[in-house]
Formats: structure tokens, C-alpha cells, sequence
């Protein structure tokens, strides 16, 4: 029997996570805020799949919660095979308009969590030669876009630096970049969606699937879509000031009114 932790398992891409690898048989650890949901998820992946379900309430902005999830990781009497740090939100608006200590919170709980969560969870793994962290980025990584898309970015750069350097080790490492996925993600930052297009929409449950697949062939970056694969691949022969441009106007359609 095996362990998975995954953060920001209440709600879109954690939440499918969570239904994905406790239909696969996995123990898993649900980590986030809201402890009454928490427990409710648990209770129905636990009477669904017959896997036990533990529940870890911890806010990964501030220092106690990430400790708390730190101090899970590094139980050695009950180790976690499998890390999945996808806990993460946006902040509405251009530069300037977002307050810095908005900013400061999403690098805490973008990069300093994952950083920290990472490199306590592979420390045991590298022991035991075997377990795996997949670090949830995004598309936005790979245009000029703002705190978020830097952050994810670093989460790319982090994710497949350390995946080179722990090559053979038995711990495998990857960076996920989904495109626009219909979660709460942007309701809860006051985001408008209407002006997206239906097609750049991807479903959560059919994303994790794809991400599996790629992190059983060992890939360090996954892009789990042709639409956004080609898109990336694409977003490479644009020259960045364009694509600043373009980002920026994307920015001022999805931000505030
Ligand atoms: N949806 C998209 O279009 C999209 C695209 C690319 C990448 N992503 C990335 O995918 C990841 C998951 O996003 P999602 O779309 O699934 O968002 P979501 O539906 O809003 O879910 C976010 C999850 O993270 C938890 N969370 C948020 N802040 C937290 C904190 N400070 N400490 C602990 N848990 C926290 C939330 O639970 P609580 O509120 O209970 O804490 C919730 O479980 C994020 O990293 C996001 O950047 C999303």
C-alpha cells in the first residue's frame, strides 16, 4: 500500500488527484484550509475506495502550516510515496494594482511551500530509492505574466533542475502545466471567464489522467493537451516583447472591471 499527499486537495485539480489515486488503490493525505471539507471528502473517498483518508487542515501561507505538512512528510513510520503540491490561487489585476502583500502570499504558498515540501518529502525518498513529487505549474509559466506566471515558472525551472539532478535515485520529479481548467480557481480570485474560448477549457479529472500517464514515463514536464502542447510549441517562435503584449491585454480582459 502506498501513500499520496496532496495539497489543495479539496477542489479542482487536487480534488481530482485525490478521487484519481484513491481509486487506484492509494492511502491518501488531503491537505488545505477548510477542515469541515476536508473531513467530508475523506469520509467519501475512505466509503467509496475502502482506502484510509487523513485529513491535514493547514494554511500553506503562513509558517505553522507549512511546518504541519513539513512534520507529515518526514513520519518515517508512515511515509508518503507520492507528493503532489497543487494548492494555489490567483490574484486579480496588473502590477501595481494587486497589494505586495497578496504577491508575498502567493510566492509563500507557490514557491516556499513547494521548496520546503519538496525537498522534505525527497529526502525520505531518496533513502528508500523510490517515490515521486509532482509540482503543479501552469501554461502561464511560459508567458511574460505577472507574480503568478513567474511563480510557476520558478516552479517549472525548480522541479526540472532538481528531476536532473536526482536522476537514478528511484525518485522521479515532474512539473505539471495545465492550460485553463474549469475549477474554482477563478471565481475565487474575481476572475471573469466569458471571454475564454469553450475549447482552451480542460476538464480536471481527464488532466490528472493525462498527468499520471506522463509521470509513469518518467517525464519531468508534462503539458497534458495537444491544444496547449502545440500552443507552447508555438508560444516559442513569438518574440517575448510581442508576447508581453499579448499577456498583458489577456491580464486587463480576465482582471477587474
Ligand atoms: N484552474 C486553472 O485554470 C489552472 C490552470 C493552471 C494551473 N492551475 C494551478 O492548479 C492548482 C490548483 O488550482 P485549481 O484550479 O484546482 O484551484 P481551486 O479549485 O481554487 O482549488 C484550490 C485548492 O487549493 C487550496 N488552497 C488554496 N490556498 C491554500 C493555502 N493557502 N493553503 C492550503 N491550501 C490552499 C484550496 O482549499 P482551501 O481553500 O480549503 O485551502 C483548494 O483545495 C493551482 O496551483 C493553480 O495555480 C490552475
Amino acid at each position: 500500500m502506498t501513500t499520496a499527499l496532496i495539497t489543495g486537495a479539496t477542489a479542482g485539480i487536487g480534488a481530482a488527484f485525490a478521487r484519481r489515486l484513491a481509486g487506484d488503490g492509494h492511502s491518501v493525505v488531503l491537505v488545505a484550509r477548510d477542515e469541515k471539507r476536508l473531513r467530508e471528502q475523506a469520509t467519501e473517498l475512505h466509503d467509496r475506495h475502502g482506502i484510509e483518508a487523513e485529513v491535514l487542515s493547514a494554511d500553506l501561507s503562513t509558517e505553522e502550516g507549512i511546518a504541519a505538512v513539513e512534520a507529515r512528510l518526514s513520519d518515517t513510520r508512515h511515509p508518503v510515496d507520492l507528493l503532489v503540491n497543487n494548492a494555489g490561487f490567483g490574484n486579480k489585476g496588473e502590477y501595481l494594482e494587486v497589494p505586495l502583500a497578496d504577491e508575498l502570499t502567493m510566492l509563500k504558498v507557490h514557491c516556499e511551500a513547494v521548496l520546503r515540501l519538496t525537498t522534505t518529502a525527497v529526502r525520505g525518498m531518496r533513502e528508500r530509492r523510490r517515490g515521486a513529487v509532482v509540482n503543479v505549474a501552469s501554461v502561464a509559466a511560459f508567458v511574460p505574466r505577472g507574480t503568478y506566471g513567474a511563480s510557476k515558472a520558478w516552479v517549472v525551472q525548480f522541479t526540472q533542475g532538481a528531476a536532473r539532478d536526482l536522476a537514478g535515485s528511484g525518485v522521479r520529479l515532474m512539473a505539471l502545466c495545465p492550460g485553463f481548467v474549469r475549477t474554482e480557481f477563478h471565481q475565487r480570485a474575481g476572475m471573469g471567464t466569458d471571454n475564454i474560448p469553450g475549447w482552451m477549457w480542460l476538464d480536471a479529472d481527464k488532466l490528472v489522467d493525462a498527468a499520471m500517464k506522463d509521470l509513469m514515463r518518467g517525464k519531468s514536464l508534462s503539458i497534458p493537451d495537444p491544444r496547449y502542447k502545440a500552443l507552447t510549441g508555438a508560444l516559442k517562435l513569438v518574440p517575448r516583447a510581442v508576447l508581453g503584449g499579448v499577456a498583458s491585454r489577456t491580464g486587463r480582459k480576465y482582471g477587474p472591471r
